[in-house]
């Protein structure tokens, strides 16, 4: 089953008491309708793992602004709804978060808080149940909202919460690219290939790119990305790219606990080392994403067809 299709059966009508078919999205303001070809640079990335605590939210925030470092014009949209993080990571406060882009009382715009660098994050909202129990219409009334940004960002970095439910599925399926954090731990693997599986069968994704995290040292780190990729070869007709590698790290906890990014409070440090080269790595990938013209997808209105864009 393609990712279109694989959309379209988690939208039938019956697929969960309480949700909508794609063509009755809940509505919520997204701002002002940018042009075709500002947005076919846009690349999505949804940050997961599966298991809860592997780093995902670290790696996001972290590659974020390595790549708004970089130079480039990043969001960071937290996916983990009603457990938000990002925002207390970087020492943000957040007024508003995406429950009122949902009830229509902020834009997705008026909800962006100024990190570091020029960082635009887009915090979840924590404590409360409805955003962590949200039906899938209003999933992908979030994912439709990025269409109207007026300023489209580069990279839109997607921390998605652990497990599998229809949340962290939805969002990932929606991005262009899933970057799976991974450390050496049996439930690490498991939880991993759970997500690859639900992925790839339900969804039609069939690339995934891999970072290993809380290392120590790159052998060990392509030995994890090699028993990954042999299971998954075994049953799955998946393909898992080695993306790098972040060395277990006290500064980075340290940057933690003073909630800020390792890349920013200690730029030479070996973790701030290694999100720099991951951030090289993504800067490096195709521009093509997995763009279909009738799936729901962050930007999902790109003007050219993935077959007229280069690989
Ligand atoms: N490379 C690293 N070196 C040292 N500590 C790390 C590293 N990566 C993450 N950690 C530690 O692991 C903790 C959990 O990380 P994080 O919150 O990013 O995980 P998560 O996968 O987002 O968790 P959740 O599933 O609960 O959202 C961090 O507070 C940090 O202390
Ligand atoms: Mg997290």
């Amino acid at each position: 089953m393609d990712q279109a299709a694989g959309l379209k059966t988690l939208f039938a009508p019956g697929h969960e008491p309480g949700g909508a078919p794609p063509d009755a999205v809940a509505e919520v303001p997204a701002g002002r309708p940018a042009g075709g070809m500002a947005r076919q640079q846009c690349r999505a990335i949804a940050v997961s793992g599966g298991k809860g605590g592997v780093g995902k939210s670290t790696v996001a925030v972290n590659l974020g602004m390595a790549l708004s470092i970089a130079g480039n014009d990043v969001m960071l949209l937290d996916a983990d709804m009603g457990l938000a993080n990002v925002d207390v990571l970087l020492g943000l406060t957040a007024t508003r978060h995406i429950g009122h882009l949902l009830d229509g009382s902020a834009t997705l715009e008026e909800l962006v808080l100024e990190a570091p660098h020029g960082l635009r994050v887009i915090p979840a909202g924590s404590g409360a149940r409805r955003l962590a129990q949200l039906p899938n219409s209003e999933h992908a009334a979030i994912i439709r909202a990025f269409d109207g940004l007026a300023r489209p960002p580069r990279y839109l970095l997607v921390d998605t919460a652990a497990g599998l439910s229809d949340n962290v599925s939805m969002f990932a399926a929606a991005a262009d690219d899933v970057l799976l954090v991974v450390c050496d731990e049996p439930a690490s693997l498991t939880d991993t290939y759970a997500v690859i599986k639900v992925l790839s069968r339900d969804f039609g994704v069939r690339r995934f790119r891999m970072v290993a995290n809380m290392m120590q040292n790159e052998g060990s780190a392509r030995q994890l990305h090699r028993k990954l990729s042999r299971v998954c070869d075994r049953f799955l007709e998946v393909v898992i790219d080695f993306s790098g590698w972040i060395p277990h790290d006290e500064r980075l906890r340290q940057a933690i606990r003073r909630q800020s990014a390792v890349v920013d409070l200690w730029p030479s440090s070996r973790s701030a080392l290694a999100f720099r080269q991951l951030a090289g790595a993504v800067d490096s990938w195709a521009q093509a994403g997995r763009a279909g013209t009738d799936r729901i997808a962050f930007f999902g209105d790109r003007a050219l067809p993935a077959s007229r864009m280069k690989t």
